[in-house]
């Protein structure tokens, strides 16, 4: 497959930009037309940020899960779409071709039909990272049911407040999941997220781990013997539904700065657009290469990068069911090794942790094959940059760091790889259609170059969120309010003397620890669910190797002599609430927290005093009571 829109100088990026800024309608129709539509678009772009209305290629009919398979098969058919590397290297690992994968996602698709799924209907998916977690998602695109993944590390009731929100009433799970040297019994946990959530009607369980569940008769079904069901009925195809441009691919929730998570939503057409062209560019993916994401499906990252993009691109992807330090620190370069991986495309959080343990596991591995590496989800030090392109890339590969979130659907901001230039920890130039622009807090731009300020996007791209589901209004106040006609990021950013980008972090109150966004509200909601917890304020401190910690300051009442046991207590409550994501890594008791005379914890004060950092405290006599600042500081862990 040979990619028409694929840029591979630094001229023809230029060129590139420029054409998409000064005629984005023709740029995008052009990239548009090399992917299988059932009907074409009237209408290339629709757009205000003010409701915000957002459409691209309008009364256009497609299904991606068409564009990701069935155009594959004339011209190749047998080339390995999915690679599965299992959590124990010795079990047995799966190749499934372009061709296995259409048949089995078509078979699947008729098991969600025989199960009474619709089109329009959301379908909660909770899985662990097996074959089969790719072929529910595939399958639920191809009779265009809405996915909701939720990522195996969130708890009950963060799928029950996900099942809700959404009002899905099909599950897809397992009965458990491997991970490392844990086994995560992911069916119990449904049922107990279930029992809140009487409207779901369905439950499919893959069969993994054969851990004991429980299935309930009339609501839970096994997947496999359904499969035999569709067997007996001679295995008929499954047309891929012919889907409106704008119709809803995706529901992932992700957090922001205030109360529960919010439901992102994705459509068809710009989102199949925007994966597959940025996944061509900022790789330079080349037609026999061998993909490796190790985000989990469950993120954004592996939404796009693992599955949607690289199978609208013809790819070979590989899916790891494990984690990156067992059997030991090694396994990725094995992996890479025992593949010939040729693209790597991982978080700083792994990069730093596998740091940690020295060079001894790199010892003895080739990692000859690699041509390129990534990074994604936060910041990345310059030591982690390094130790990255030194001792995995051995200076022969370009590292891209890829700045984009959850609500852009794609990479926003990135070099391509040995087409554009690198520059350790900064994401460097915007992608074609991309038209960031720095603002101060009053939202007046900040132009030129070496200045510093939020980060805003003035110019809809077909990746960009549509919604936040069921509430709209959400979405606009959240992303669209701050500043008027402009997608607000949440992030800080500086561009330096060339025009290049780097993203210092998160200016709202949303913690990024090791990759994963975490809102602090959500953290304090789940540590006040504690009887014994009268207040808290959550904020996030600097870590070595999950980028952000969270530090708790905890106002607590139910102290029975052993602060240990208490904290133990706290943080074993979030992880019921939240997930053990969500685990507050320090926990101070405190009796106060610092309070403006309107009641407003200042938590720019709790930041410096997590960071160690008391000589700039700031202005502290607007509080309420100034003493619990010295309170806090003597106490501070
Ligand atoms: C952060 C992940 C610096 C950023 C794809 C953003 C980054 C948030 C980078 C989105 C990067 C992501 N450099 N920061 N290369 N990539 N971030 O929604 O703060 O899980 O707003 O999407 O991660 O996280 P999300």
């Amino acid at each position: 497959m040979s990619y028409p829109f694929q840029i591979t100088s630094r001229e023809a990026y230029d060129e590139a930009y420029k054409k998409s800024v000064q005629d984005p309608e023709a740029y995008w129709a052009e990239v548009a037309s090399s992917f299988v539509w059932q009907k074409k678009w009237d209408k290339v772009l629709d757009w205000n940020f003010m409701d915000p209305k957002i459409s691209w290629f309008e009364g256009a009919k497609l299904n991606i899960s068409e564009n990701c398979l069935d155009r594959h098969l004339p011209t190749h058919g047998d080339k390995p779409a999915l690679i599965w590397e299992p959590n124990d290297p010795e079990d047995h690992h799966r190749i499934l071709t372009y061709r296995d994968l259409h048949f089995k996602v078509e078979q699947f698709s008729n098991v969600l039909k025989n199960n009474g799924v619709k089109k329009g209907d959301r379908v909660c998916i909770y899985m662990g990272m097996v074959p089969e977690l790719a072929i529910a998602v595939l399958a639920c695109a191809r009779i265009g049911a809405i996915h909701s993944v939720v990522f195996g590390g969130f708890s009950a009731q963060s799928i029950a407040d996900r099942l809700i929100d959404a009002q899905a009433e099909f599950v897809i799970s397992s009965d458990g999941a491997y991970r490392g040297n844990k086994e995560i019994p992911l069916k119990s946990v449904i049922d107990d997220a279930l029992v809140q959530c009487r409207f779901v009607k369905k439950v499919i369980v893959l069969t993994r781990t054969r851990i004991p569940v429980s299935m309930i008769k009339g609501r839970d079904v096994w997947w496999e013997d359904e499969i035999k069901k569709v067997e007996t009925q001679g295995n008929p195809p499954c047309p891929a539904e012919a889907m409106d441009a704008e119709d809803p691919l995706f529901i992932l929730y992700t957090s922001g700065s205030t109360g529960k998570p919010k439901g992102v939503v994705h459509t068809c057409a710009g989102y199949m657009v925007w994966t597959t062209y940025t996944f061509v560019n900022v790789f330079q993916y080349q037609p026999d290469d061998i993909h490796f994401c190790t985000a989990d499906i469950g993120w954004i990252t592996g939404h796009s990068y693992i599955l949607y993009g690289p199978l609208s691109a013809g790819a070979t992807t590989l899916i790891f069911e494990g984690v990156p330090t067992w059997p030991d620190a090694g396994r990725f370069w094995d992996i890479v090794d025992k593949y010939r991986v040729n693209i790597l495309y991982t978080a700083p959080t792994a990069i730093r942790s596998l740091m940690g343990f020295g060079l001894g596991p790199l010892q003895g591995k080739h990692l000859t094959s690699l041509k390129v590496l990534g990074t994604v989800g936060e910041p990345i030090n310059e030591e982690a940059w390094h130790w990255y392109y030194e001792h995995v890339g051995k200076k022969k590969c370009p590292v891209v760091d890829t700045w984009w979130q959850t609500e852009t659907g794609g990479v926003l901001i990135s070099n391509l790889a040995g087409v554009t230039p690198a520059k350790p920890s900064y994401a460097t130039l915007p992608l074609p259609g991309i038209q960031p622009l720095l603002v101060d807090e009053n939202g007046k731009e900040i132009e030129g170059n070496n200045v510093s300020g939020n980060l805003c996007i003035k110019f809809p791209w077909p990746g960009i969120l549509r919604t936040t589901y069921g509430d709209h209004e959400r979405c606009r106040q959240n992303y669209f309010a701050t500043y008027p006609n402009l997608y607000f990021t949440g992030d800080g950013c500086l561009r330096d003397e060339n025009g290049f980008y780097r993203i210092t972090g998160r200016v709202d109150d949303v913690l990024n620890v090791s990759g994963h966004r975490i809102g602090t509200a959500e953290v304090e909601n789940a540590i006040n669910m504690h009887t014994g917890v009268v207040e808290s304020a959550v904020v996030g401190y600097t870590h070595d190797v999950k980028g952000q910690g969270i530090y708790a300051f905890v106002i607590y009442s139910g102290n029975h002599g052993d602060e240990n046991l208490s904290r133990q207590d706290i943080t074993q409550t979030v992880s019921r609430i939240i997930g053990p994501l969500a685990k507050p890594d320090k926990i101070q008791f405190v009796k106060g927290l610092p309070k403006t005379r309107s009641g407003k914890i200042m938590r720019r004060i709790l930041r410096k005093i997590a960071e160690g950092d008391f000589a700039n405290l700031g202005d502290t006599s607007t509080l309420l009571d100034p003493n619990v600042v010295e309170e806090i500081k003597e106490g501070k862990i």
